[in-house]
């Protein structure tokens, strides 16, 4: 008999995860909770929110649900994974305690000096005086300070202040009006860090780790890097910062001690290890942990992982990975994120989208908000679907998928125009 897997989730990341677990010759029957329109021509897509884990439970205990993989944090923090295996669910995902890896950063970041993983120095405060007065420390010397508030914040926890004007505003937002209710109420003053970003992601089984690939976001809105922070705008694999030798040195430095490091802790982690990385000068620094899968990285990483991905899935929910291995195809791969009008504030939504069935047979959509309207396809979010292209070379990559999205449209659509342009200087010297 054939296995049933439930994908618990909406966005594009879900997308990509059930577009590769469709390709497993193993799964029978695969589903999504709630699901999206681009998913539905994969799996079954069951109307439960992605919250709603008694109800989620409900439906694998009752469908006899061989593994669940969980897609977004929200669920994973909330206890999602504790409860399924409760119930002698198999679950991909890190339990609520491994989960704070993400969850909080006061908690990550204390992990990190306590292993002496590298990441920038901080401090952590609960009282806005002190907090003030370290802030000031890094402003008056004329350095720019970073103000993180512990909890999720929706992406928008984190400012970079370059002045103390700014360290002021953002210490005040957490601590004295409260913005960010309970994930405000302690807050981490960090030293500013410079350098490039990359992404890394790896699989682990709670003490083994199977490196899979490394990405790079785009996380502001407009080209050039400007205007407000979105949940990402597009993405590539393998920047060409992000050497085999650095990988080297990011897996003894930085991934094994972390996976060492919470297995000491009693929480082992078993899932994916997103870890957000600052390649300085000094070396590698981290910038943070995810326990999940990025989006929009995850709409390049599926379409290179070769071969079922279902036996890594279940190996890391069973916890042994041992023997498991992951082969990245060579080449390149970009996604695009198009988006509505108006995000990453106010939006509308309803605006009919044309030209999905003009697109190439290699280029690969992965929608994120969307909604069928009679029957017509609608935007139903901020990111409304990403367009993903594997190609020999970056910059083949980056021409087609642009191609690609001029057959597209909605109205008020908007993407950036930059994506990639980074790497293809670095690939063209
Ligand atoms: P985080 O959620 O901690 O990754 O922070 C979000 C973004 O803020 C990162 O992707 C970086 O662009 C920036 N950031 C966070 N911490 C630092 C730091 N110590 N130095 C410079 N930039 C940072
Ligand atoms: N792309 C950023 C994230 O998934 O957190």
């Amino acid at each position: 008999m054939g296995k049933k897997v439930l994908v618990i989730g909406q966005g594009g990341r879900e997308n990509a995860l059930v577009w590769k677990l469709a390709q497993s010759p193993e799964i029978e029957k695969l589903y999504a909770a709630p699901g999206n329109p681009g998913m539905s021509c994969y799996a079954e897509c069951i109307p439960i929110a992605a919250q709603d884990e008694e109800k989620l439970l409900e439906f694998a205990l009752k469908e006899s649900i061989d593994l669940t993989v969980v897609g977004p944090e929200d669920p994973l923090m909330a206890g999602m994974v504790d409860l399924f295996n409760k119930h002698g669910l198999l679950v991909f995902g890190p339990t609520a305690a491994a989960a704070r890896l993400e969850g909080s950063k006061v908690f990550s970041k204390n992990l990190m000096k306590k292993y002496n993983i590298p990441t920038a120095a901080y401090e952590v405060f609960t009282d806005y005086d002190s907090a003030c007065t370290f802030a000031r420390s890094f402003t008056d010397n004329g350095r720019r300070v970073v103000i993180k508030v512990d909890g999720l914040a929706a992406g928008k926890g984190v400012v970079v202040a370059e002045n103390w004007e700014e360290a002021e505003q953002a210490i005040s937002a957490a601590m004295v009006e409260k913005s960010f209710g309970e994930a405000g109420q302690a807050i981490i003053i960090e030293e500013c860090l410079q350098g490039e970003e990359v992404s890394v992601f790896s699989l682990s089984d709670g003490q083994r780790t199977i490196f899979l690939v490394s990405a790079q976001d785009h996380k502001r809105v407009f080209d050039n890097d400007e205007g407000p922070n979105t949940g990402g705008m597009g993405a590539y694999i393998n920047p060409p910062i992000y050497t085999a030798e650095l990988q080297r040195r990011v897996e003894e430095t930085i991934i094994t001690p972390t996976i060492k490091a919470m297995d000491s802790e009693g929480c082992p982690f078993r899932g994916v290890l997103y870890t957000g990385l600052m390649i300085t000068d000094d070396g590698p620094r981290v910038l943070e942990y995810n326990a999940r899968f990025g989006d929009p990285e995850t709409q390049v990483i599926m379409p290179v992982i070769q071969g079922d991905i279902l036996p890594l899935f279940e190996g890391v929910a069973r916890g042994n990975i041992e023997g498991l291995n992951v082969t990245v195809e060579a080449g390149a791969c970009v996604c695009v994120v198009l988006a509505s009008e108006g995000y990453p504030g106010n939006y509308e939504k309803g605006k009919v989208i044309t030209g999905l069935d003009a697109l190439d047979d290699n280029t690969i959509v992965f929608h994120s908000g969307t909604a069928l309207q009679d029957g017509q396809l609608v935007t139903a979010g901020g990111r409304v679907m990403a367009l993903s292209l594997k190609a020999a070379s970056m910059s083949e990559a980056l021409e087609q998928v642009y191609k690609e999205i001029n057959k597209i449209n909605f109205e008020g659509m908007h993407f950036r125009k930059d994506i990639g342009n980074r790497a293809l200087k670095r690939e063209e010297g």
